[in-house]
């Protein structure tokens, strides 16, 4: 009898182990897709091959947007970036939880560090200390810097479209990267690299250097031979001299500051007018705060970070506007008119001026309603499985987003949405709540900035920013494009980034 208890026992247990065993292996074979238990959109035509994504995905997203999230529902599509992990892509309804999730369940940097492919490209990993000196400090600074803000935006205009009475060829996308660089260098980095060419041309294409890199690491090497890419491929060595020559050019600002501090010549005392007011000051004060000595290699991280965050989207953007206002030159002296009105009160248009063109601000949210410089925002990826309350389950690793262009072409939400309306949302502002629907606020309809605590910081600076720079070309150059007849060029689509044309050139006088 004992015997055949322990047969019993013995098969019993081998057949638990050997279900225990099945399951693991299937869960092991079960790609993150199957376990994503989303729908799963592609292309249904026939051709479903990555080249389509590269330049077509727009036209997905409208579809999942139809099928799907108008309904509540999410959906899973492909990852560029990582073809075994599909991209969610959610509706509304679960901002508010991707919003309040903690970092370590899912995270901005980690989706940054997923889509630079930043371990593999030597890239520029998201730092805290840029992010709160952009947040924090020059945020609070920015009344006294809109003014050295203004005078820098200027003379960066005026030397990239020199006088000249005949209409002359010139790249937008050439001179707003030349005038947006150097007035984020005056803010982030000081006037010692505002006035440094090298600094400049290296900030504005940092962004573009590491893109380059991640993609061709991807489509070149092995994911188990990329970590030899910084000895052996050129896009990753070109990352890795910019960041060693941005800590060479930081060295003698750093230690200039340094020493200002030492010896008491900074102006920090109460009551005294700082000498410096830019990044560089406040990075070091909150190191010397918290007894943490700062490197030229620690400061290069965090200014390169900041210069990712501050060039490319607002450089995009801006050019976006130019071509919209060559599209409806009809609104141009409403615009105009605005300036002149709040100049007689303020010449100087200080912040508060700035904030009084409400026309100017109305025209730039519509341009990126109907052109937004990328089609996702809020994009996290999950750190750990993550469930949401609904029941809804993210494998690790999943990347999440949320469509913004798309929505901002729905008829429910924006009627008439293919019509240019500048004056949308000043209407908005005028008939509800002054303080949403201007160019910086976030909102839960709302989220070109994103939205929740990784909401960008920089978004008062670039309003400013971009205001003072349409100001001085708008009332002192005329712009039209190259050819009678001519229209804004089709944005450039690569996956889920879009931007305007930069090749596109147009024509320029001064007044
Ligand atoms: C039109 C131009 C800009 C656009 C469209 C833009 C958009 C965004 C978006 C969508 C995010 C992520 C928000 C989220 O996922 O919740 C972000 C983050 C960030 N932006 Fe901007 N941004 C612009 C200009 C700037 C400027 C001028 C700066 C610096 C002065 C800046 C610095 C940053 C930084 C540091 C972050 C990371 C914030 C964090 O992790 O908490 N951005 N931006």
């Amino acid at each position: 009898m004992a015997l055949v208890e322990v047969d019993v026992f013995l098969i019993a247990g081998a057949a638990a182990a050997a279900v225990a065993l099945f399951a693991l292996y299937q869960r092991l074979r079960s790609k993150p897709k199957d376990l994503l238990r989303l729908p799963y959109l592609k292309f249904e035509d026939g051709n479903d091959s990555r080249e389509r994504y590269v330049t077509d995905t727009p036209a997905l997203l409208q579809i999942g947007y139809d099928r799907y999230l108008k309904h509540g529902q999410a959906f899973a599509m492909l990852n560029y970036v990582d073809e075994n992990h599909p991209q969610v892509v959610l509706p509304i309804k679960y901002l508010k939880e991707v919003r309040n999730a903690p970092e370590s369940k899912l995270s901005f940097p980690y989706y940054s560090e997923q889509i630079f492919s930043l371990r593999d490209t030597g890239g520029i990993f998201h730092t805290h200390e840029a992010t709160q000196m952009i947040r924090v400090d020059l945020n609070r600074h920015l009344n006294a810097l809109t003014p050295r803000m203004h005078d820098e935006a200027n003379a960066a205009l005026e030397k990239v479209l020199p006088s000249n009475n005949d209409w002359a060829p010139v790249s937008p996308y050439a001179f707003f990267s030349y005038a947006i660089s150097r007035v984020t260098a005056l803010a982030l980095a000081g006037p010692e690299l505002a006035h440094n060419d090298e600094w400049i041309g290296l900030t504005a294409k940092i962004t573009v250097d590491i893109m380059t890199a991640a993609q061709g690491v991807r489509a070149k090497w092995r994911p188990y031979t990329r970590w030899a890419a910084r000895w052996f491929f050129e896009p990753v060595k070109v990352v890795l001299a910019s960041k060693r020559r941005a800590a060479e050019l930081l060295k003698p600002v750093l230690e200039k500051r340094k020493a200002a501090l030492r010896e008491g010549t900074a102006g920090r005392e109460k009551g005294s007018t700082p000498n410096f007011n830019d990044g560089v000051q406040w990075l070091l004060e909150t190191y010397e705060a918290k007894n943490r000595k700062l490197t030229p290699e620690d400061l290069a991280h965090h200014e390169l970070f900041a210069a990712i965050g501050a060039i490319t989207s607002s450089v995009a953007t801006t050019v976006g506007v130019l071509f919209d206002l060559l599209d409806h030159p009809e609104y141009l002296g409403e615009i105009l008119q605005e300036v002149e009105e709040v100049r007689k009160e303020a010449p100087a248009l200080p912040r508060q001026a700035l904030n009084k063109l409400w026309k100017l601000d109305s025209f730039l949210k519509e341009s990126q309603r109907l052109h937004s410089v990328g089609q996702v925002r809020l994009n996290r990826a999950a750190v750990v499985p993550f469930t949401f309350k609904d029941g809804l389950h993210l494998p690790a690793g999943t990347q999440i987003s949320f469509l913004l262009q798309v929505p901002g072409l729905d008829p429910d939400l924006f009627p008439d949405p293919q019509q240019f309306k500048p004056w949308r949302f000043l209407r908005k502002r005028e008939q509800g709540d002054a303080d949403k629907n201007h160019f910086a606020s976030v909102s839960d309809d709302n989220i070109f900035f994103g939205n929740g605590a990784h909401s960008c910081p920089g978004r008062f600076f670039v309003t400013d920013e971009i205001k003072l720079i349409l100001v001085h070309l708008l009332t002192k150059y005329e712009f039209k494009y190259a050819n009678d007849g001519e229209k804004r060029p089709a944005d450039i689509i690569h996956d889920n980034a879009s931007y305007p044309n930069i090749m596109t050139q147009v024509l320029y006088r001064k007044k």
